[in-house]
């Protein structure tokens, strides 16, 4: 990300549902096309802020962790492209083609968003720290484009 778009906002998340909340104001801000980003380390929430994501696109199934299938797809509004890179190499995950297969109306979410580092650009970033391993959060998101940043200066505001 250039370091002229950027604009990181911070938002403290007390439970899965804050979490999930603050996925659902992403979810419902997609249009197709997305390609958002996660980190953080095991058990940070980045699965149960997908279900929050999948929750805005209007999917109704359960959003489980594709970490040993690397991908699980959900039909909503828009579709989910849910990733899990932890099983992969940023190299592995190039050669996958996984990285590579974006659709218009996909919204691809990627978590162990740190393996596609520099390989891809990320509309959204989301970065999830423990705070406190019961339920405290910091979730930093840093935009990529106009587009995300108005979004980031909305919920800044909310
Ligand atoms: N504020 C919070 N936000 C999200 N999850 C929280 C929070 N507080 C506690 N938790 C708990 O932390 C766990 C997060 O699990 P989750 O699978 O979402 O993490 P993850 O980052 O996807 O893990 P992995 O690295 O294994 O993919 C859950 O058990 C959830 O209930
Ligand atoms: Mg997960």
């Amino acid at each position: 990300m250039t370091d002229d778009a950027r604009v990181v906002v911070r938002l403290e998340s007390r439970g899965p549902a804050d979490t999930k909340r603050i996925g659902k104001a992403i979810g419902d801000r997609c249009r197709g096309g997305e390609l958002i980003l996660l980190k953080g380390p095991l058990g940070a929430g980045k699965t149960t802020l997908v279900q929050g994501i999948a929750q805005g696109l209007g999917i109704e199934g359960p959003v489980q962790s594709p970490s040993f299938v690397l991908e699980r797809i959900h039909r909503g509004r828009l579709q989910l492209r849910h990733l899990d890179l932890y099983r992969l190499t940023g190299a592995e995950a190039l050669e996958s083609g996984l990285l590579s297969e974006m659709g218009d109306d996909d919204v691809t979410v990627i978590e162990w968003g740190e393996r596609a580092e520099g390989l891809v650009q990320p509309d959204l970033e989301v970065r999830i720290e423990v705070t406190d391993e019961a339920l405290g959060r910091s979730i930093l998101m840093e935009a990529g484009n106009p587009v995300w940043q108005s979004f980031l200066l909305e919920v800044q505001g909310r």
